[in-house]
């Protein structure tokens, strides 16, 4: 940082001479940038809000408390555009300076999450249609039309400009694309573009009419005009189609920044955009594929942090480029959107900080830095009050700042790698979704049931698509992949056939990608292999009385919410667990049968059994596919996360139980935040180590 502040007057005098010779100064040459930290502390500024005056206040606080960068402008339009054409980007110039001066390095966002209101008021066209008819309008957020070529000629423009300006500038580190795209509209140009979409897709309508069974209600298009737009109820070849132009459209948005983004700056700059989770608008793999690096909002909203759920959602954005990622968001304390915003306890901001770095995230930051004086999120968590002081969350995160500082070398170059995977499609969670059977059966508690024992048993999952290359796991997990291609039938396949065990949870391989019913009934593609299937589906009540019995090699339990009748074709298929007396179709039928092929195994379980029994049977999956434990075991509530890299083992771990827990570790470690050498580490409520193996 030195250098730069010693090139700050330099710089000046030269582009002083490069405006008085009328040359761009853009065309200066650049100081080298500051190392990166390898673990980074962020929190999302918003500048434009406060006189400069205040600015170096704020970053001194900041650099109190270790954050790393600011991530400013992303919804930034009107200050940096504040009338067509006329740019005002000094004070954006500045915010990136007086940062650098304070160590703090900068992500830019593009502005289009929220336009101006002269530029919808001018080109009304770029306001988008909601699902009532209605054209959206200014006063929120996300009131843009992503499909209509005015709006993204606009924000190819103002992302050029800024990318042009801080492509080269070594403080900014990277771009967020937009913010947590989530809207649509649903408008008739919208309509056609999904027409044209289709027929690029299914060549012919007579394809489309056989594929979608449009016989069905006289569905029967005759021209491509006739189709519609459904998001919720309709043909499920037509729903899931919708959702996939939709997310080949966010693609097409996106892209559209990013390549000027590209074209316009160093390529140590990373382009990102901020996703959200289990949040199932579009594919997320179909968008992120562009990207250098994935990154999402980690919110809790009211309650408590879930370790396994929110611990899957960090697996899967991991899963998304299959390297580490980013948390762009995640809340000091409180949300303001919750029924009710509940604050983490005192420690738990710190310990979700770590359980995310213990998923794979390099950066945690903190939306926001200040509260707004005004706007719709006034009370909304903060790091500072609307005073400018600290409030008591603050020391927290300083607390975090200095540990990642601390733990940063040890953590550099390490990435998460594991054994087992959980396969994972948005086209099953929509075609799930859609036609839930039973209301409780929600896809993504159902992927938890049999993440969170997984995790236990094997300390470390990836949650990755179907398409993904297989042979590196030792066990591969498809809970609820309802909807299963060809392609993606003979990937798994394949993986059998090369030794790897395969275990299907319920749904799995029902229907094809029309989202049609595949003949052969569960698991579709995957039947024969299996040498069994699904005769019949059940959804089960939550009343008393009506769950069923099941019982086998993991015990007696019960099968709550669906259970598969199964049946066996082949002699060398066995079942291990199979149904008691319950609504007779069920008693005595199989509830999991397994084939082993070759070296290796395919497994079906048709129950949607307890937590205790997952357990078992997750135990049962890592023995019989020889997944093991890279750390040993560790007392209930203890979540451990290895790291490994760079000639490096790191485990990170954190108490989520209430009660203190020591845990002994499988050898001598450098317990990294405390400098020394341990061979067991206490840990309360929410207590954190970071350990690395020698
Ligand atoms: C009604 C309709 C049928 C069918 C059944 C399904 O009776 O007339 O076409 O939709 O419901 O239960
Ligand atoms: C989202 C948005 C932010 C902010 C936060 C509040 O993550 O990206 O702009 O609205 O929610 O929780």
């Amino acid at each position: 940082m030195q250098s730069i502040r010693k090139l700050l007057p330099l710089a000046f005098v030269t582009l002083f001479i490069f405006s008085a010779l009328g040359i761009s100064a853009l065309a200066q040459p650049q100081p080298q940038p500051e190392t990166q930290p390898p673990i980074y502390l962020g929190t999302a500024w918003y500048p434009e809000q406060w006189p400069e005056s205040r600015w170096d206040a704020d970053l001194r606080l900041m650099q109190q408390a270790g954050i790393r960068f600011v991530r400013i402008t992303e919804f930034a339009w009107s200050s940096i555009e504040p009338e067509e054409a006329v740019y005002k980007f000094d004070w954006v110039d500045h915010a990136i300076d007086d940062a650098a001066k304070h160590h703090i390095f900068v992500v830019l966002g593009t502005p289009t999450a929220a336009p101006p209101a002269w530029l919808t008021q001018k080109y009304p066209e770029t306001l988008r249609i909601m699902e009532d008819g209605r054209r959206d309008e200014h006063g929120n957020r996300e009131q843009f039309n992503w499909a209509n070529p005015k709006y993204r000629e606009l924000c190819r423009g103002i992302a050029e400009k800024m990318a042009k300006r801080y492509g080269h500038n070594p403080n900014v580190i990277g771009w967020q694309i937009d913010n947590e795209y989530a809207a649509e509209s649903y408008g008739l140009d919208v309509q056609k573009q999904f027409q044209d979409w289709l027929k690029a897709r299914y060549g012919t309508l007579d394809n489309l009419n056989e594929r979608w069974t449009t016989a069905y209600w006289s569905e029967t298009y005759s021209d491509w005009s006739q189709i519609p737009i459904e998001e919720k109820y309709g043909n499920p070849g037509l729903l899931l189609n919708w959702k996939r132009f939709v997310s080949d459209t966010y693609r097409s948005y996106q892209k559209n920044q990013l390549d000027v983004i590209r074209a316009n700056s160093d390529r140590r700059q990373f382009i990102t955009t901020n996703m959200m989770g289990w949040f199932d608008g579009y594919d997320h793999y179909t968008v992120s594929q562009d990207l250098d690096l994935a990154s999402w909002d980690d919110y809790v909203g009211r309650g408590h942090l879930d370790p396994n759920r929110n611990g899957a959602a960090n697996d899967l954005t991991r899963g998304f480029l299959r390297k580490n990622f980013w948390i762009m968001e995640t809340q000091p304390g409180f949300v303001n959107w919750a029924p009710v915003n509940t604050v983490l306890d005192k420690g738990e901001v710190r310990a979700m900080a770590w359980h995310n770095v213990g998923h794979g995230a390099d950066a945690v930051s903190y939306w926001q830095w200040r509260s707004d004086l005004n706007g719709q999120e006034e009370l909304h968590g903060t790091l500072i009050g609307a005073d400018g002081t600290p409030v008591p969350v603050y020391s927290e995160v300083a607390q975090i700042g200095k540990e990642f500082a601390k733990a940063g070398p040890a953590l550099a170059g390490t990435s998460v790698h594991s054994q087992v995977a959980i396969l994972h499609s948005y086209d099953s969670r929509w075609a799930i979704n859609w036609q839930r059977h039973n209301q409780a059966f929600d896809p993504v508690t159902q992927i938890v049931s049999y993440y969170k024992p997984l995790r236990e048993v094997a300390q470390s999952v990836d949650i990755v698509p179907p398409t993904t290359p297989l042979d590196g796991y030792k066990l591969v997990v498809a809970p609820g992949l309802e909807v299963i291609s060809k392609a993606e039938a003979e990937n798994l396949i394949a993986y059998v056939k090369n030794g790897g065990h395969l275990v299907l949870g319920q749904r799995t391989g029902m229907k094809n990608e029309d989202n049609g019913l595949w003949p052969e009934r569960e698991p579709g593609p995957l039947t024969e292999l299996l040498g069994g299937r699904v005769d019949q589906f059940y959804a089960i009540d939550d009343k008393p009385g009506d769950t069923v019995p099941v019982s086998g090699i993991w015990g007696n339990t019960t099968s709550k919410i669906w259970a598969e009748q199964l049946s066996t074709s082949a002699p060398d298929t066995k079942v291990l667990m199979t149904y008691g007396k319950s609504n007779g179709w069920l008693d005595g039928k199989p509830a999991v049968i397994t084939r082993k092929v070759g070296k290796g195994q395919i497994t079906y379980i048709g129950a949607w059994m307890d937590d205790a029994t997952m357990l078992k049977a997750a135990k049962w999956m890592a023995e019989t596919s020889g997944v093991t434990a890279e750390f040993g075991p560790v007392p209930t509530g203890v979540d451990v996360y290895p790291r490994e890299g760079d000639g490096k083992k790191v485990f990170i771990l954190v108490n989520f139980d209430k009660t203190p827990q020591t845990v002994t570790l499988p050898s001598m470690m450098r317990d990294v935040l405390n400098d020394k050498e341990i061979h067991t580490v206490s840990l309360n409520h929410y207590g954190v180590a970071v350990l690395q193996a020698k």
